[in-house]
């Protein structure tokens, strides 16, 4: 018998579910019934047993599960294939080979603790146990691997929205991506894409919140920051995952995966980078400018001292007082 599906059937309900009913829609025996329910409680959930009413689900385990964030979802696609892993390599990885195997569109993989997570421009990304939030979400537009760009910057708008509404913070969004709060880093994402010469195969969006983490290994210190450091709270990570799926489904199936006017201007009004000297990589030489703004399809304006405005759309850009 799989735990899944007695989960199932407690978690469509608010009312009791007798073990003989539970027993029959299942095909098992009463004690089978009985013994799956004994394993749900000491994995952490709170059922309720009363003498001829049966069984009732009261509340979900705190560290991340399918059926919590299945719960609190108002999604059509995002989501509709959703796997909590227990530990991962990477989830982006996993997706990958769940993408070639050919997943659903919107699929989801979440983990509880990542082994081999990865960042940007091949950095590794910490996610030890239950510490943060790290999930992949696969996408198959219709569209060319040029027409892409956009993802990335909506993704990072589409969290830092939903970390906002939930939190309180004033999160904002370091280009093109990072989430941060105050000069530290709250969220990274990494997007990967499967694509032929002209048409994307799938997209992939990896996100890594920092949730519980009380400290940092000394090297990143000084630039990360979680939600645990910043408001002295526990938030309920399975809601928090369900918020930003909510807010990512919002971004990224309106409007056609497009830099909206919309988007271009809610993107702008949360970008930290602007107003910032900045300094990029150009080909081998590292270079110092001003952060004037965000172009309508997403690329960092920089202004060099020249005068002249350059367009950065990829890399690592240091902004001054950030990191
Ligand atoms: C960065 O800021 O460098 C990007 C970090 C992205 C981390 C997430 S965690 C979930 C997903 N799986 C990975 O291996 N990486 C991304």
């Amino acid at each position: 018998m799989d735990n899944q599906t007695i989960l199932d059937i407690l978690t469509q309900t608010n009312e009791y579910v007798s073990g003989q009913a539970l027993a029959e829609q299942l095909g098992v025996s009463r004690q089978a019934v009985w013994k799956e329910i004994k394993s749900l409680r000491e994995s952490g959930y709170e059922i309720e047993s009363a003498t001829k009413r049966g069984y009732k689900l009261k509340s979900f385990p705190k560290y991340l599960n399918a059926p919590a964030v299945k719960a609190a979802l108002n999604t059509k696609i995002i989501g509709c294939e959703l796997t909590v892993l227990d530990r991962v390599g990477s989830t982006n990885d996993y997706l990958k080979q769940r993408g070639a195997e050919g997943c659903k569109n919107g699929a989801v993989a979440a983990t509880r603790e990542q082994v081999k997570g990865k960042g940007r421009l091949g950095r590794a990304w910490l996610s030890k146990r239950d510490e943060n939030i790290a999930f992949s979400v696969l996408l198959r537009p219709k569209i060319a691997p040029y027409e892409a760009a956009p993802v990335t910057p909506l993704a990072g708008l589409a969290v830092c929205k939903a970390l906002r509404e939930f939190t309180g913070l004033d999160c904002r969004i370091k280009w093109p991506n990072d989430i941060i709060v105050g000069r530290k880093k709250l969220c990274g994402i990494l997007t990967e894409m499967s694509a032929e010469f002209d048409a994307v195969e799938y997209i992939i969006t990896g996100i890594g919140i920092n949730v519980d983490q009380a400290v940092f290994p000394e090297e990143i210190a000084y630039k990360a920051t979680s939600l645990l450091l910043e408001t002295g709270r526990h938030y309920d990570k399975n809601k928090l995952l369900a918020c930003v799926l909510n807010h990512l489904e919002q971004e990224f199936l309106t409007g056609n995966l497009e830099f909206t006017t919309t988007v271009f201007e809610e993107y702008s009004s949360l970008c930290a980078t602007t107003g910032k000297n900045v300094t990029f990589m150009r080909g081998t030489r590292r270079v110092s400018g001003m952060a004037v703004g965000v172009s309508e399809s997403g690329e960092l304006k920089i202004m060099l001292s020249d005068g002249t405005v350059v367009m950065v759309n990829s890399g690592e850009v240091t902004a001054q007082g950030i990191y």
